[in-house]
């Protein structure tokens, strides 16, 4: 799994924010892409953001320019004591209804990021505890194709996601959903998902 990981990371700049585990340090350094003729012309009328995207993320499809679908599961690894690793064909939505695609993140559920919705270590700072159990173990089964992922920051509220989501532990717990909502703030009874209180 990890493997896939490297290869999918995503670019998603994060113009003016450090992110310790988020796409822009992730591939800071890696080369461009050659681009063809077409794309060339394309990117002259796109914004800077558009063409780091154009880079990684975009395709064309009939006559839209989609993000593109990578062969990989939506799969939310909640680490103990930590926060939650997503990896995917990923919509985030952030608090300010900006739109980033990425392919791994890394979330605070911890509610002490100072980089929220990311992660940036302060759950260590805090001793944040949580075992990482997950409550409503499922059966999963494997998607046949690329499914994507929409993840709503809700403003002082969980992080609410629409799409097949594998939910998983490093302890064998696994559940599969199509809809709900995952604790940012860490004082959920029902962790890694939110109780809304
Ligand atoms: S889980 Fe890492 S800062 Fe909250």
């Amino acid at each position: 799994m990890e493997d896939v990981i490297e290869e999918v990371k995503a670019p998603k700049p994060q113009t003016g924010q450090a992110n310790p585990h988020g796409p822009e340090t992730a591939d800071r350094d890696r080369p461009a892409a050659p681009e063809t003729a077409q794309a060339g012309r394309r990117t002259e009328t796109l914004s800077t953001e558009d063409r780091a995207q154009d880079r990684w993320f975009m395709e064309d499809r009939g006559n839209r320019r989609v993000p593109k679908r990578l062969d990989v599961p939506n799969e939310a690894l909640v680490s103990a004591a930590g926060p939650l690793k997503l990896t995917g064909n990923i919509t985030l939505i952030d608090e300010a209804g900006q739109t980033h695609y990425a392919n791994h993140l890394t979330l605070c559920r911890c509610g002490a990021s100072r980089n929220k919705p990311y992660c940036d270590d302060q759950h260590m700072e805090v001793e944040f505890f949580d075992s990482g159990s997950i409550p409503q173990a499922s059966e999963c089964r494997q998607m046949a194709n690329p499914q994507m992922l929409t993840v709503t920051c809700i403003k002082d509220g969980p992080l609410k996601y629409q799409g097949y989501l594998r939910v998983y532990n490093r302890k064998g717990q696994q559940c599969l959903t199509m809809q709900g909502a995952l604790c940012r703030c860490g004082r959920s009874t029902k962790k890694p998902f939110c109780d809304c209180r």
